[in-house]
């Protein structure tokens, strides 16, 4: 028997109980009423006997329907334990550290993750405002910000990262993934928060950026040297008329130059992790910039024809050579990735102060899925078609994080098999940011 969705007609045994006890009540008795309907009327003609017998066959009746209540309560817990207990071994099954907090931050529990983690002991943190725990080294001004002010507004956080030196286990990176629960009829808030030591796996990233950059660096003297040999052969040769070697000395030199550009592309990878990427401002007129990076890439195109559409000139602020690196991955890419197709088209407009460029193919295509991730980085497609084409995932990263450091945008629209359009915009310069000149860093 269910509490839930109870008929307020109060049977029990197939019998109504107003009916043995004379139908008094025209509303109908649910058990706090019961008590006023069970008071039979004895002033009729019915006999005293008759009476007592209805009495007491309500009473039986009461007792039946207490018990009946008193088992469903029974019920019940049984259900609020099972319910618990699953919550509670799902919380102490977490590999990571995880909190139960209250919504005045009290810890209601906390899991053995969370203890061996921090050190701590369960009588040293149930029922402890989380910012007095351990002479209050959670006390962390971004915590705060995250607990008292994000999440009553979002309900949930994902993947915050906070830095901080927690005194038993010193310098800590932490990932918070943290989410309100609203309970009960009053919705007082629950919120658990899932904490990651994300610290090794920091020092791992960086030792590896530390190491890729030292490695492009090493790489790039030694390929400057075969470069310059590569030209210097390409010119004796021509000068004793041999074409054969000239042509094998310029593919030579082609090919060193797609190296050259690998290298600056881990090399910028490592640097924007690091943050010292760094971009030197000036004014120029965006067409021409488009004009020029078209023309070098065309020289180097044989089969495909780039068609330009150029809106009337604007003048932009930002990275000439950064912005300029952008374009080439987008239409290098367009070239890359429709092998079958003759052309590729490059439009500019402008709109609400701003310009766009787009860099239109028909070529492979992408699904809606990849579209979401190919600005990620190392991010590739896989599949038959593109495990072809040689590449490290990194131009359209690099790519996004110079136009967002640009305060453009950057956004694809593909249709798989069909073709794709990537597209960025950039705010046209305004008189007042183009009188001061500076570097950006
Ligand atoms: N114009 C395009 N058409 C189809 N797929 C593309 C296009 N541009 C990029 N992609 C996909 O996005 C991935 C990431 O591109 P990018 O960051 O430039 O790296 P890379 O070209 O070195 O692989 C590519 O591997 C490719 O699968
Ligand atoms: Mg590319």
């Amino acid at each position: 028997m269910k509490t839930n969705g109870r008929k307020s007609t109060l049977t029990v045994g197939g019998r109504d109980l107003r009916q043995v006890m004379g139908e008094q009540a025209h509303t109908e008795p649910s058990p706090s009423s019961l008590k006023g309907a069970s008071i039979p009327d004895l002033s009729g003609p019915t006999s005293r006997q008759e009476k007592i017998i209805k009495l007491k066959e309500a009473v039986t009746l009461t007792q039946e329907y207490t018990n009946e209540i008193i088992s469903e309560l029974n019920a019940t817990n049984e259900e609020v334990t099972i319910t618990r207990d699953y919550a509670d071994a799902i919380i102490r099954t977490v590999r990571g550290p995880l909190l139960v907090l209250n919504q005045d931050l009290r810890i209601i529990s906390a899991n053995e993750a969370f203890y061996s983690a921090f050190k701590v002991a369960p009588n040293d943190t149930e029922n402890r405002l989380l910012y007095d725990l351990g002479n209050r080294q959670w006390n962390i001004p971004k915590l705060r910000i995250l607990l008292e002010e994000i999440l009553p507004e979002k309900n949930t956080i994902e993947d915050f990262v906070v830095e901080h030196d927690f005194k038993d286990i010193g310098q800590k990176t932490m990932l918070l993934n943290a989410r309100t629960l609203k309970q009960g009829p009053n919705k007082t808030s629950l919120i658990l928060l899932a904490i990651e030591d994300i610290t090794e796996r920091k020092q791992l990233e960086e030792q590896k950026d530390e190491f890729i950059s030292i490695a492009s660096h090493e790489l790039k003297t030694p390929i400057t040297s075969v470069k310059a040999y590569a030209q210097i052969l390409g010119q004796r040769f021509r000068k004793i008329n041999d074409l054969k070697s000239v042509e094998l000395a310029e593919k030579m030199d082609l090919q060193l130059d797609k190296l050259t550009s690998l290298i600056g592309d881990l090399l910028d990878v490592t640097k924007i992790e690091a943050g010292r990427i760094q971009f030197n401002e000036s004014n120029f007129d965006f067409n021409e910039l488009v004009n020029e990076t078209v023309e070098d890439i065309q020289r180097t195109t044989a089969n495909h024809r780039i068609d330009t559409a150029l809106q009337s000139p604007v003048t932009i602020r930002g990275d000439h050579d950064r912005l300029s690196q952008v374009i080439v991955n987008f239409i290098t890419n367009a070239i890359k990735y429709s092998p079958q197709a003759d052309n590729i088209i490059i439009k500019t407009y402008v709109e609400n102060a701003k310009v766009t460029l787009a860099v239109q193919d028909y070529g492979l295509g992408l699904t809606k899925d990849d579209q979401a991730k190919v600005f990620e980085r190392f991010y590739r497609v896989s599949g038959s078609d593109q495990n072809t084409y040689p590449g490290l995932g990194l131009g359209l990263y690099i790519s996004s994080e110079i136009i967002k450091r640009h305060k453009g945008h950057i956004w694809v629209d593909s249709k798989k098999n069909v073709g794709s359009t990537f597209c960025f915009s950039l705010p046209i310069a305004t008189p007042e940011v183009t009188a001061k000149p500076k570097i950006v860093t």
